[in-house]
């Protein structure tokens, strides 16, 4: 079986002090079809960059990322843009909700990539709120909302567009731990309930354990949470 998502031997460094880091060194994964992957590490592993170079955000020095055995061209911004607008739905650790669009219109964002949202892009956008808990805050902007609540609308916006691919950089991570773990449950509830593929950046252990695959990212590699030097 094809993998949805590959990255095979991505390499990606940074400019610092007029030399150069290597933050991912070689990493490889592969995300198939419903399938949900943790990824633990460090603060500064590179967890981020990897997760922006999967959903082509940023483009690998060294390495592809294959989107069902197809490269992406991360040499035409045109058609980057075009795959991840259709394909990937992103949720940061901080929310990015614009701050003069209510809840529901922010979810419509994503769909005005496409076309003029409809009645159905309406009843999917209450939809996902509702699942996310939020029916009753549907037309606050985001400077009414707690940062939990605003958290849920920005994950919730990442699953509005039917994505194949949800990548979650650390969604909760600002929220103390047990309301993490539950909004957590929301978002694999979404994920199970549209059978999108999910990498999910996360400290929560508890998050992690819901995920079909933990990895760790490493001394710029990928291994088995808790498996150091072991290939995944
Ligand atoms: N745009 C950038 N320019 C220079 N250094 C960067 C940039 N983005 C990330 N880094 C560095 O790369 C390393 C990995 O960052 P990041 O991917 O954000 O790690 P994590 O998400 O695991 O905390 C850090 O040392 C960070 O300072
Ligand atoms: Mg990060």
């Amino acid at each position: 079986m094809t993998a949805l998502l590959s990255a095979t031997g991505i390499h990606k460094g940074y400019p610092r002090h007029g030399g150069r880091v290597d933050v991912l060194r070689g990493c490889d994964l592969e995300l198939y079809s419903g399938e949900a992957v943790a990824i633990t590490g460090r603060s500064g592993s590179g967890k981020s960059t990897l997760l922006n170079i999967l959903g082509g955000l940023d483009h690998p020095d060294l390495g592809q990322v294959a989107c069902a055995g197809i490269p992406l061209r991360f040499d035409s911004h045109a058609e980057l843009s075009r795959w991840r607008t259709g394909t990937v739905g992103f949720t940061f650790q901080f929310h990015f909700l614009l701050p003069d669009f209510t809840a529901l219109e922010n979810l419509l964002i994503p769909v005005r990539a496409h076309r003029r949202p409809g009645k159905d892009d309406l009843d999917r956008a209450r939809d996902l709120l509702d699942r996310m808990g939020l029916s009753d805050r549907m037309d606050h902007l985001p400077g009414e909302l707690s940062g939990g609540e605003q958290q849920r609308v920005a994950v919730a916006r990442a699953f509005m567009n039917r994505p194949r691919i949800v990548l979650a950089d650390e969604p909760f991570g600002n929220l103390d731990q047990a309301i993490g773990s539950r909004l957590g449950d929301m978002l694999f509830d979404l994920k199970n309930t549209d059978g999108t593929s999910l990498v999910i950046v996360t400290h929560d252990p508890r998050l992690a354990a819901r995920a079909d695959r933990r990895l760790e990212l490493a001394a710029g590699r990928l291994v088995f949470d808790g498996g150091e030097g072991m290939d995944p």
